[in-house]
């Protein structure tokens, strides 16, 4: 008897958009009591990208909307929905989405943005999954796009040399076939218990605007790095497990991991925890340091380029980020 087909998130297209302006750790030496050294051997970061003054989330968002709704080979009216993840929106109010919603004509699209910080694209990923596999919308747009720059303390060499700017996509497509294909499953998480551990505590409603809020630096981020780093090896460690277990995976069938870039550090230790080859680790923070919730879509899309995700490919996506928030993905390819 021919097996009933049922609706799947196939991955329609991905793209990424990254600034022009590179500073590297040599940069950041002239100015902070850092080095090139120090930065790379605890983070493994090289250079990252910054935005110029006319560019914002939106813009490093539609960019990459772009480039990911011509990898599909679709037109922005095709598009029912478009969620931007991001902890670093345009303005306040309207969302960053319905910036970008403008700028591609998406006209039919709901746009609304959704803050999980660093754990973003893949809470939005979920999202699109349950709207795709319901059979309520046939096209969702995920968009991560940040731009940290503007929310470092520049002073502050424990976190001002992490960041980074950029932005990633992908298009969640409704298809109806009978082999699993596309999002498996994803598995989100919070918990506001540690919601200080990663914070920007100041600019709006619990501290508004004012000249001390300024002077304190209360709009920039702050981190408790060495939790920070413990927190996001036992979470992307857990749920990585979880996820696989759930869809009847083990760790030797996954092709490409696709860690959030937060430190390699991280990386390296979640690989030896899920006793996995570092090589089945895709890497790309030299690059670009930590760009929050663009760094799973960028990675997924340089992984994707770089001919690791061919068709028939699993990868697991795991972060962790602020709030805290965590999760992980299956993409079957
Ligand atoms: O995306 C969300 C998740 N974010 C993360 O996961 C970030 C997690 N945390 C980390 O990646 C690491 O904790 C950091 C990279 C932030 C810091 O590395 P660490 O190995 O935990 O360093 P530390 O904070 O314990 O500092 C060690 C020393 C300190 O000096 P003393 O007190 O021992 O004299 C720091 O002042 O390193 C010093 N230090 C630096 N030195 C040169 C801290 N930052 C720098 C720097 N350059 N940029």
């Amino acid at each position: 008897m021919k097996k009933k087909s049922h609706y799947q998130a196939e991955i329609a297209g991905t793209g990424i958009y990254l600034p022009e302006k590179i500073l590297t750790n040599a940069d950041l030496e002239k100015t902070l009591d850092t080095s090139d050294e120090w930065i790379r051997t605890r983070t493994g970061i090289q250079e990252r990208r910054i935005a110029q003054k006319d560019e914002s989330s939106s813009t490093l968002g539609a960019h990459a909307a772009k480039n990911t709704l011509n990898a599909a080979g679709m037109t922005p009216d095709e598009l029912d929905m478009i969620i931007v993840c991001t902890s670093t929106p345009d303005v306040l109010y309207p969302s960053t989405a319905c910036f970008v919603q403008k700028n591609l004509g998406a006209s039919k699209a709901a746009a609304y943005d959704i803050s999980a910080v660093c754990s973003g694209f893949v809470f939005g990923l979920s999202i699109a999954e349950q709207y795709i596999k319901s059979g309520r919308y046939e096209n969702v747009m995920v968009i991560g796009a940040e731009v940290n720059s503007r929310i470092m303390d520049w002073t502050d060499r424990k976190t001002c040399i992490l960041f980074g700017d950029g932005a990633g996509a992908v298009i969640v497509k409704r298809v109806e076939k009978e082999e699993p294909i596309g999002i498996l499953s994803s598995h989100i998480y919070s918990d506001g218990n540690h919601s200080d551990m990663l914070i920007v505590p100041g600019g709006i409603g619990r501290e508004p605007v004012n000249r001390e809020a300024v002077d304190n630096k209360m709009y920039c981020l702050k981190m408790a790095g060495q939790s920070t780093f413990k927190m996001a090896v036992k979470r992307m460690t857990e749920v990585s497990r979880e996820c696989l277990e759930f869809n009847g995976l083990s760790t030797e069938d996954v092709d490409v991991v696709i860690p959030h870039q937060a430190n390699r550090r991280i990386i390296e230790t979640v690989s030896e925890k899920l006793n996995m080859s570092i090589d089945k680790f895709f890497i790309n923070i030299h690059k670009y340091g930590n760009t929050s919730a663009a760094s799973i879509p960028i990675a997924l899309h340089e992984a994707r380029e770089s001919g690791r995700l061919e068709s028939g490919a699993l990868s697991l996506l795991t972060v962790l980020g602020a709030g805290i928030t965590w999760g992980a993905a299956a993409i079957r390819w």
